[in-house]
């Protein structure tokens, strides 16, 4: 029983230095720089980013499909475009162009879109899933025709329980004062 005890003993200190020595790992990679990453069909988000960017002293990442959006894509009037056969199927995942370098330097990120359908579009999906960002505090931000942010944060939270998104935020005509109070939040 004692030799039981004994190797049960050594068993878990063997594991715990483990699980520490990955932890350590993790936080080695944590940065504590600030990125904004965005996705932007027709220029508005792009806007609202780089003033963001700018207020949070941040870099900036544009999330380039790697098949640009055409207008006939965007047009949410026609049943068959682009845009709403990807936002009626769950599942798409349109490609994204090129990576986001040294990710491993950011503690902080924004990821901002356009609000399509209420929600985000399903390339900030593709986005998260290929980016590691667990560990990260990740806030959204997003333009639109006056829908509201929310259903997109909701949205996200659900799907990636996993991932710390602490907040979202409007920034459609963002006023200095609004750009600093999100910032702040980040903080
Ligand atoms: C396919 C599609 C769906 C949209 N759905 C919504 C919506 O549900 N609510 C809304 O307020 N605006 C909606 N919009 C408008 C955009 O959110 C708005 O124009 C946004 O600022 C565009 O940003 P961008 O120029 O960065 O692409 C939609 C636009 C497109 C192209």
């Amino acid at each position: 029983m004692k030799h039981f005890i004994l190797t049960l003993a050594t068993l878990l200190a063997i594991s715990l230095s483990a699980c520490s020595q990955s932890n350590k790992t993790k936080e080695n990679n944590m940065g504590t720089k600030t990125l904004v990453a965005y996705f932007s069909a027709t220029g508005t988000t792009a806007g609202a980013a780089k003033v963001l960017a700018s207020a949070a002293g941040a870099d900036l990442y544009e999330i380039q499909p790697e098949k640009p959006y055409t207008d006939a894509d965007l047009d949410w009037t026609d049943k068959q475009s682009r845009s709403t056969l990807e936002m009626n199927d769950k599942s798409s995942r349109p490609a994204i162009k090129g990576t986001v370098r040294h990710l491993d330097d950011y503690g902080t990120v924004y990821i901002g879109f356009p609000i399509w359908w209420y929600t985000a579009p399903t390339i900030i999906n593709t986005f998260i899933e290929k980016n590691y960002l667990k560990g990260k505090k990740i806030f959204l931000f997003a333009t639109s025709g006056g829908s509201n942010v929310k259903k997109a944060e909701k949205d996200l939270k659900s799907a990636y329980p996993e991932l710390d998104i602490r907040g979202s935020r409007l920034l459609n005509h963002p006023t200095a004062g609004d750009v600093k109070k999100f910032v702040e939040e980040g903080k």
